[in-house]
C-alpha cells in the first residue's frame, strides 16, 4: 500500500511539473529587425518602416497608427498608452500618453444620489470617455526621436484604411459578441452594426480622411483643429462632458521608467500612472529568494510562491498607486527588499494565505482587458515596448462615424468609489479617485529586459489586471525555465490579484491533480472567467544576436522582420 501511495505521489509530481508546451518551439527568427503586434498588417507596416531605414521610434508611430486601422478592438487614436524605450547606447526612458479626466469630471460622477455606482456609466457610451492621448504620443515620439518624415509614417496607415482590412475568424466572433453593446452605445447605425464575416474586407474611409488631415496639419488638427471641434461636438451630442478645451490642454509626459534587478537581469518597466512597473518589481523581488527553477514550471510550489507574491503586491497597488502628478507614491519603499521580505514573511508552503488577512503594507488599483501591445527592435539596436488601449474591447463602444474611430472608456480605470471593484474586479483606493485632468491608474506593463548590460527582451501584453502577471510569467519562462520566446509566450498562465481571493487559470491548461493539490492547500481556483490570460508579444535577443519573435497564438498576433 505504502509503495502504491509513493508511486502515485511520484507520478503526480511528474505530471504537475511537466511542461505543457512542446519543447524547442521557436518563433520567427530574423537577423536585423522585428515588429511583433496584434495584426500582421501593422507588424508589416512597422517592419517596412525599419527596412526603409527608419528607427524603432519611426516604427512605433507607424505601427500605432496601423493598429488603429487594422485592430479597432484595441488599437486606437481614441485612447492612450505607454512606451518604454532603450536606445542602442543604453539610454532608457518612458512616455506617458495616457488619457486624462475631462475638466468637468468630479469624484462622484459615476455615483447616484445614494452614493452607489451607476451601472455602465463609466464603461458604456460618452460619459466613459477620457481625453485621448494617442496622437499626442505619436507626434511626441516622432519629434524627439524620429528620423523619417511624418508623411512616411502616416501614409501606410492611410493607404491601409482605404484598401481595407480582411476580417479574421476571431474578429468576426468579437464583432458578433459586442454587437448588442454597439447598438446600445450608438444613436445611429455605424460601420460595426454590420455582422462582418471572416474574409470580408472592412474599408475605413472616414478614418483615412482623419489621418490625412492629421498628416497635413499635424498634431494640432486632433487637439485644436477641425477634428477637435467635430470630436468634442460628437461626444457632447451623445451625453458626454469632454470639451474642445480638454483636447487643447492635453499633453504627454516623459517619465523615468521603474528599473530593478532580478538575478542577473535588469528590468525596465513603466512607472505611474501605470502600476505595471512598481507591481512587477514588487512581485519579482518577493519571489527572487525562491528557487523556481528547481520547483519547475507551473509546478505546485512555483504557483504558490508566485500567487502569494501577487496577492501581496496587488493589495499594495490598490492602496498606494495613482497619478504621480496628484498623489505622492512611496515607490522606493514599496520596492525595497527589506519591505518586500517582510511582506512575504508569513508565507508558508503548507497553506494559502487568506486575502482577508493581507492588507496594504504599513507605510492602495485598476484596469482593462482589451488593450494591445507591440514590441519593436530596429537595425540600429534601439528597442521600444508599447502598450496602448481604449480600455474595454472597442472601448466605450461609442463609434464616431464622422471621424472613423472608437472612443475609449478609460474613465472606468479610476476608482468610481473607493473599495468598489471596476470592470476587471480590481478594487481601487483614494489615490486613484477622479479629479479633473488627472490620469487614471493603469496596469499596462511595457517592459524591456537587459542581461549583462545588453538588451535581452522587449515584452508586454493586454489583459487588464492580468497584464502584470502575464509579463512576469513570460520573463520567468525564459529566465528560470529556459524556454524560447515562442514557448514562453505560449505557456499556460495563471493570475492572482488579491481580491477576489482566487487563482484564475487558463482553462484546460493545468492538470486536475495540480488543481486538487492547490485546493487542498486552501486556494480557490477559477478556470471559468479568463479563457485567455494576456496576449503577450515579445522579442528575445538570442546568444548569436539573432532576434526571436514571440507572437501570441491566443490572438491574431504576428511577428514580421528581416
Ligand atoms: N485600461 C487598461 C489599463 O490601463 O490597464
Amino acid at each position: 500500500m505504502k509503495q502504491l501511495i509513493y508511486t502515485i505521489l511520484l507520478l503526480t509530481l511528474y505530471v504537475s511539473c511537466k511542461k505543457t508546451v512542446e519543447p524547442s518551439k521557436t518563433g520567427l527568427i530574423t537577423k536585423n529587425a522585428m515588429v511583433v503586434s496584434a495584426r500582421v498588417e501593422a507588424s508589416k507596416i512597422g517592419s517596412d518602416i525599419l527596412k526603409k531605414g527608419g528607427n524603432a521610434f519611426d516604427a512605433m508611430a507607424a505601427t500605432q497608427l496601423a493598429l488603429a486601422v487594422a485592430y479597432p478592438y484595441a488599437g486606437n487614436i481614441g485612447g492612450g498608452g505607454f512606451m518604454v524605450y532603450r536606445k542602442a547606447n543604453g539610454e532608457i526612458g518612458g512616455l506617458d500618453f495616457r488619457e486624462k479626466a475631462p475638466l468637468a469630471a468630479t469624484t462622484d460622477m459615476y455615483l447616484d444620489e445614494d452614493g452607489n455606482v451607476i451601472p455602465e456609466k463609466s464603461t458604456l457610451g460618452a460619459m466613459a470617455v477620457g481625453v485621448p492621448g494617442t496622437i499626442a504620443g505619436v507626434f511626441a515620439v516622432h519629434e524627439k526621436f524620429g528620423s523619417l518624415s511624418i508623411e512616411d509614417i502616416i501614409k501606410p496607415a492611410i493607404e491601409l484604411a482605404y484598401r481595407g482590412v480582411i476580417v479574421t475568424k476571431k474578429q468576426e466572433e468579437k464583432i458578433a459578441h459586442y454587437m448588442p453593446l454597439f447598438k446600445r452605445a450608438n444613436k445611429y447605425s455605424t460601420l460595426f452594426h454590420k455582422p462582418w464575416k471572416k474574409n470580408d474586407t472592412i474599408k475605413y474611409e472616414a478614418l483615412a480622411k482623419t489621418l490625412t488631415r492629421i498628416m497635413t496639419h499635424g498634431k494640432d488638427e486632433f487637439y485644436k483643429g477641425d477634428t477637435a471641434k467635430r470630436l468634442a461636438k460628437f461626444i457632447q451630442e451623445n451625453g458626454g462632458i469632454l470639451t474642445e478645451e480638454d483636447l487643447a490642454r492635453y499633453e504627454v509626459k516623459w517619465r523615468d521608467p521603474v528599473s530593478f534587478k532580478y538575478d542577473d537581469l535588469n528590468i525596465i518597466s513603466m512607472s505611474p500612472p501605470s502600476s505595471g512597473g512598481v507591481c512587477l518589481a514588487q512581485i519579482m523581488k518577493m519571489i527572487e529568494p525562491f528557487h523556481l527553477d528547481e520547483y519547475g514550471h507551473n509546478s505546485l510550489k512555483t504557483i504558490q510562491v508566485i500567487a502569494e507574491a501577487e496577492r501581496r503586491a496587488y493589495a499594495d497597488r490598490s492602496f498606494y498607486l495613482g497619478d504621480p502628478d496628484f498623489v505622492d507614491i512611496p515607490i522606493e519603499t514599496l520596492t525595497q527588499k527589506a519591505y518586500l521580505n517582510k511582506r512575504m514573511s508569513d508565507f508558508s508552503f503548507k497553506k494559502a494565505t487568506l486575502s482577508s488577512d493581507v492588507s496594504h503594507g504599513d507605510i492602495q488599483v485598476i484596469e482593462s482587458n482589451e488593450t494591445t501591445h507591440y514590441s519593436i527592435i530596429d537595425t540600429f539596436g534601439n528597442t521600444v515596448s508599447v502598450t496602448t488601449t481604449i480600455n474595454g474591447a472597442y472601448g466605450s463602444k461609442l463609434y464616431c462615424s464622422d471621424l472613423g474611430f472608437f472612443l475609449n472608456n478609460e474613465m472606468d480605470d479610476f476608482s468610481s468609489k473607493p473599495g468598489v471593484p471596476n470592470m476587471f474586479g480590481v478594487t481601487g483606493g483614494e489615490a486613484n479617485s477622479i479629479l479633473p485632468e488627472k490620469r487614471m491608474l493603469s496596469s499596462m506593463t511595457p517592459t524591456i529586459v537587459e542581461k549583462d548590460g545588453k538588451l535581452l527582451m522587449s515584452i508586454g501584453t493586454p489583459g487588464g489586471s492580468t497584464i502584470i502577471t502575464s509579463v512576469l510569467q513570460t520573463i520567468l519562462n525564459v529566465h528560470e525555465f529556459n524556454m524560447t520566446m515562442q514557448e514562453a509566450v505560449d505557456a499556460p498562465r495563471f493570475h492572482h490579484q488579491w481580491l477576489p481571493d482566487e487563482i484564475r487559470m487558463e482553462p484546460n491548461s493545468f492538470n486536475d491533480t495540480l488543481i486538487f493539490q492547490l485546493e487542498k492547500l486552501g486556494y480557490s481556483i477559477n478556470e471559468k472567467d479568463s479563457p485567455v490570460i494576456g496576449k503577450v508579444d515579445g522579442i528575445l535577443v538570442l546568444n548569436d544576436e539573432l532576434l526571436e519573435g514571440g507572437a501570441d497564438h491566443r490572438g491574431d498576433d504576428t511577428a514580421v522582420g528581416f
